[in-house]
């Protein structure tokens, strides 16, 4: 039997607002006790999708009253010269975040400057102590698009306790981290995670089982309706961008969810845009706010 309704809409917008404005008051106690956040933006190079995350970081910033330090490197930068950037801003008792903007330039190993940033300064959480922690169940910085894909499930009322969730995509920055994360033992978690990827057999098979199915595995509207089960949830973390005549740019952007007909069988989907793409940056913060409150205690 198919769905007369169409699924509810999982507003990421409305939420991430919500988290933002929760981080501005944070952000006021904070000056309360003169402590201003501070979060270190690096980009390096002129990548056109890089400086448009850039730029939004640094404008929620400004808009919360978060200091943030911009630093533009040109794409020829030597890995020696980012690193001893890494260095000053680790040293720097105004940068409580630092965020290295990925992709860097092919001169430079990602690995090695993730790895030169104090674990507690990684709000982005992809250095392998946070990472490791995570795994562990202890105290860390999480990935930004994984914990926004958590907090979108806590707060719109999807609570994955003893829920079959389904990830499709085992990157290192949503698929892994988003199962260790939803199967630990802690409030908001306790979820059965299965991950599938590009060589699960019979994927269908698999995400049909989903309470909870996740798209994360960067194909344009890989999940299709007969891949869904009536009535699951469905969050979709795809940003593809493909050609249409229709717009002013020439592009827009779709999800790995063919979102129209999933809809009609899905009891709640995240939209894209407008999904989980606006949680990353409420969770920036949030970590960011996070970041600067554990430094203020340790000194
Ligand atoms: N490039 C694409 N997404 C991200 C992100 O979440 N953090 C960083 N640092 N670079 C990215």
């Amino acid at each position: 039997m198919t769905r007369k309704r169409s699924a509810k809409i999982i507003d990421g917008k409305k939420i991430s607002k919500q988290v933002l404005e929760e981080v501005r008051g944070d952000v006021a106690a904070l000056k309360k006790k003169d402590i201003v956040p501070g979060l270190a933006v690096v980009l390096v190079g002129d990548d056109p999708a890089s400086q448009v995350y850039v730029r939004a970081k640094r404008r929620t910033c400004a808009d919360l009253g978060v200091a943030s330090f911009a630093h533009n490197l040109p794409k020829s930068c030597s890995e020696k010269r980012l690193l001893k950037l890494i260095d000053q801003l680790n040293n720097d008792p105004a940068v409580h975040g630092i965020l290295v903007q990925m992709p860097l330039p092919g001169q430079i190993s990602e690995k090695r400057a993730l790895e030169a940033i104090l674990p507690e300064k990684d709000v982005d959480g992809f250095h392998p102590i946070n990472v490791g922690r995570l795994l562990n169940g202890e105290e860390c910085f999480v990935a930004c698009t994984p914990a926004g894909c958590h907090t979108l499930l806590q707060r719109s009322g999807y609570d994955p306790a003893g829920k079959h969730v389904v990830i499709v995509g085992r990157s290192n920055i949503v698929g892994k981290p988003l199962a260790a994360l939803l199967m630990q033992k802690a409030e908001g978690a306790n979820a059965t995670v299965t991950v599938c990827h590009s060589r699960t057999r019979n994927m269908g098979k698999y995400t049909r089982e989903a309470d909870i199915l996740v798209a994360a595995m960067g194909v344009p509207e890989f999940i299709k309706p007969r891949m869904v089960r009536e009535g699951a949830v469905v969050i979709d973390v795809g940003v593809n961008r493909i050609p249409d005549a229709g717009k002013k740019s020439g592009t827009r952007l779709i999800g790995d969810v063919a979102f129209a007909g999933v809809a009609k069988k899905a009891r709640a989907i995240t939209p894209v845009p407008g999904g989980v793409g606006p949680m990353t940056i409420a969770m920036l913060m949030t970590n960011t706010v996070k970041a600067a409150r554990l430094i203020a205690k340790r000194r």
